[in-house]
């Protein structure tokens, strides 16, 4: 399948053929797809543990019933109807039926054929001088559950993520010592994977509706709306989509050729030959409708996007890239060598001095400012999923957005775009407040990088090694390795 209806075509799937199974080599493909997620400095600290026992698929079932009978079934109607905002009135009875019912909440873990627990760590530091933030857990375990997303899609199987079972404390910290978890993991999401019995039997459209562009996307500040290219009367000719394009690359090809890219062409370098590294307005455009249909809770999209462009924020841009530069003086430069060398045992021995170089002087995370436009993913923490109980908060918020970051992420390979995600631009609190004022993110909402697109400037290799599939998903339990295909006998 091509990556681009893969994007467009994802949907929660909410039921499941129970007799169906999933072939071993399709779970595998979608495992491997995990892996080519990014994370900070590489550290892939996420793991999964694959669930197939119908034991305790039914007790995690038993935990998501429990839940929703003890919340949403006794709230309220007309509390439940107010947030089913993007729901058609048409169709609102039968999905607040669906809702409250709290043995659906069980069923769809108990009939699919693989439950996938996704568990992060929001204690890794990935840089020496420098506290991780903590939602950078939620956001590697995001990025890498949208991976199968992705590739599930592709596959033709069906998926939907549940937070439900773990919204009570308690139950997760039963599941931890069950399966044997670290307490200091955190458990974010469980994935449900099998055949569909139906794509979406919910909505009557092919997915869930989600709110325009418009509304989701801030033209170079907060609350000015970004403008569809239907309704702009300002572009050439190159910033049409041309008529023969068909957005060719398979969904694994995807995957896998993504990556960080940090040097783009500029208009100084290009002048001439493609346009001064301008991004065309059709493939801005189209890595936001890949942002847009993005799961989230309640189909809340507690998120937003600021878009900044080239010339018109050159200003901010600079500031960004300056105060990323600055930060990564701080952090890698004024680290001694060997502790800095021993964490980027990913990249070759040869290229260690060169990059080691430019990120002690910063010029490495400079380019927010060469980039042709600066995305600004902003997350709102207090949304709630559940009127009642816990489910919401940093992390979880920040696995949605991270989700719809990793979506644009994906398709950046077949528009021949690059992202680099700088979180050095907004580590330091204080300069994420400021970025914040400058461009009018409310307080309540969070800003947690700002993501660098353009042209990239040379070609590159595939992604640096990643772990292998063993290491990152456990079979039944913590620690157990899950073994591959091609080693069973
Ligand atoms: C949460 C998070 C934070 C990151 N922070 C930065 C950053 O501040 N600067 C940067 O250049 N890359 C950053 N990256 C990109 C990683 O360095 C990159 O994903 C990793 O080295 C693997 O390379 P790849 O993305 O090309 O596969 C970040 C990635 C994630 C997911």
């Amino acid at each position: 399948m091509k990556i681009n209806d893969a994007l467009m075509l994802r949907a929660s799937v909410k039921s499941f053929k129970p007799e169906r199974e999933v072939a071993p080599d399709v779970m595998e493909a979608i495992y491997d797809a995990a892996r080519w997620a990014p994370s900070p400095e590489n550290v892939q600290h996420v793991r999964f543990i694959i669930i197939k026992d119908e034991q305790i698929k039914s007790w995690i079932a038993q935990m998501s019933r429990e839940i929703r009978e003890h919340g949403r079934t006794r709230v309220p109607a007309p509390l439940l109807n107010e947030r089913l905002k993007m729901v058609p009135p048409e169709i609102r009875p039968l999905y607040m039926e669906k809702m409250t019912n709290s043995e659906a909440a069980g069923d769809i873990i108990e009939t699919c054929d693989t439950l996938v627990l996704a568990i992060g760590n929001g204690n890794w530091y990935d840089t020496p001088y420098l506290v991780a933030p903590p939602e950078f857990g939620g956001i590697v375990c995001a990025t890498a559950i949208q991976n199968m997303w992705t590739s599930a899609v592709g596959n033709n199987i069906g998926m939907s993520l549940v937070t439900q079972p773990f919204a009570s404390e308690r139950n997760a910290m039963l599941i931890k010592d069950r399966l044997g978890i670290p307490h200091d993991w955190e458990l974010f999401a469980g994935l449900c994977f099998g055949v569909a019995e139906k794509r979406n039997r919910l909505y009557p459209t092919a997915r869930a509706p989600k709110i325009p562009l418009e509304r989701l996307v801030f033209d170079g500040y907060w609350g000015r709306q970004y403008k569809r290219m239907a309704f702009k009367d300002d572009l050439d000719e190159k910033d049409y989509m041309p008529p023969d394009y068909n957005f060719s690359m398979d969904v694994f090809d995807s995957i896998y050729l993504r990556r960080s890219i940090r040097t783009f062409k500029e208009k100084h370098d290009v002048y001439e030959q493609d346009g001064g590294g301008k991004i065309p307005e059709w493939k801005i455009e189209a890595l936001l409708e890949a942002a847009r249909n993005t799961a989230s809770m309640f189909n809340a999209q507690n998120f937003r996007f600021v878009l900044l462009r080239e010339p018109r924020d050159h200003y901010i841009k600079e500031k960004l890239g300056h105060a990323a530069l600055e930060m990564s003086k701080y952090v890698f430069g004024m680290v001694p060598w060997n502790q800095v060398a021993d964490r980027l045992w990913y990249i070759p021995k040869h290229t260690y001095p060169g990059i080691m170089e430019y990120m002690a002087d910063g010029s490495l995370m400079y380019y927010p400012t060469r980039a042709n436009a600066i995305i600004i993913p902003c997350v709102q923490p207090a949304y709630n999923g559940e009127p009642i109980g816990r489910m919401g908060g940093t992390n979880l918020a920040s696995i949605f957005v991270s989700m719809a970051i990793q979506n644009m992420w994906n398709l950046c390979p077949v528009l021949g775009l690059g992202i680099g995600f700088n979180a050095l631009t907004s580590s330091d609190i204080r300069r994420r407040q400021l970025w914040m004022e400058e461009l009018g993110i409310p307080g309540s909402w969070m800003m947690p990088a700002c993501l660098g697109i353009g042209i990239p400037a040379t070609p590159r290799n595939a992604s640096p090694p990643r772990f292998p599939v063993s290491s990152l998903f456990f079979n039944e339990y913590w620690g157990k390795p899950y073994k591959r295909i091609a080693f069973r006998d």
